[in-house]
C-alpha cells in the first residue's frame, strides 16, 4: 500500500506502469496489485487535481451543510463529482464519513481537515487552491501540500509537517471528558 501511494507521489495517480513495477518488486500478479488499488478510494485510477477536495456528504455533515457545500462547489468550479478543473488545479469528490463528525460539516483537501465549513469558506479554499495559495488546514500542518507531496508522506516519506498544528480539537476532548464522566 505505501508503494501505491509512492506511485501517486510520482505520477499523480495509480498508473498501469506503476502497478507493473510494484507487481515486479513484490513478485505479485498485476491483478493482485490492481485489486488492492481499486478497493481503497484513496487510490485514484485517473488524474486528480493538484489539490484534491473531498466533501463529506454522510448523514451528519449532509444535514449540517455538506450537501449544500458539495453542490455549490461543483457549480462554482463547473465540474461534476470526480471532476477536475480545466487547469488541473482542483478536483472534487464526495467522501464518506472521516470520523470527524464533531466538526461537521467537514471538507478535506489532500486528506487534511477543514472543519466546520460553510459554502463561503469552502469556496475560499478551492479559489485559494486554484491560485496556488490555499488556506491552511484547520487541524494539523501549517500549510496544505500538493496531492503528490501528500502521497509521498503516505508512502512513508516524512515531510516534517505531520506533527505541526492542532492535533485534537476542543469538541473531541469534550466528548472524551463527558465519556469519562459517564455522561455519554
Ligand atoms: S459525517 Fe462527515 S465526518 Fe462524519
Amino acid at each position: 500500500m505505501p508503494l501505491l501511494h509512492f506511485v501517486q507521489s510520482i505520477d499523480g495517480y495509480v498508473t498501469n506502469e506503476g502497478i507493473e513495477v510494484i507487481a515486479q518488486k513484490l513478485e505479485l500478479a498485476t491483478a493482485e496489485v490492481t485489486a488492492v488499488s481499486t478497493f481503497y478510494t484513496q487510490y485514484k485510477s485517473k488524474p486528480v487535481g493538484e489539490y484534491h477536495v473531498g466533501i463529506c456528504t454522510n448523514t451528519l455533515c449532509a444535514v449540517m451543510g455538506g450537501d449544500a457545500i458539495f453542490e455549490s462547489i461543483k457549480e462554482h468550479l463547473d465540474i461534476e463529482n470526480d471532476g477536475v478543473t480545466a487547469d488541473g488545479k482542483v478536483s472534487v469528490e464526495h467522501i464518506e464519513c472521516n470520523a470527524a463528525c464533531d466538526y461537521a460539516p467537514v471538507v478535506m483537501a489532500n486528506w487534511e481537515f477543514y472543519d466546520n465549513q460553510t459554502v463561503e469558506s469552502a469556496k475560499a479554499l478551492v479559489d485559494g487552491a486554484r491560485a496556488g495559495n490555499p488556506p491552511a488546514p484547520t487541524r494539523g500542518p501549517s500549510r496544505l501540500v500538493t496531492y503528490k507531496e501528500a502521497s509521498a508522506v503516505l508512502a512513508g516519506l516524512d515531510d516534517g509537517l505531520a506533527r505541526e498544528g492542532v492535533q485534537v480539537g476542543e469538541p473531541t476532548l469534550l466528548g472524551l471528558k463527558l465519556s469519562k464522566e459517564g455522561k455519554q
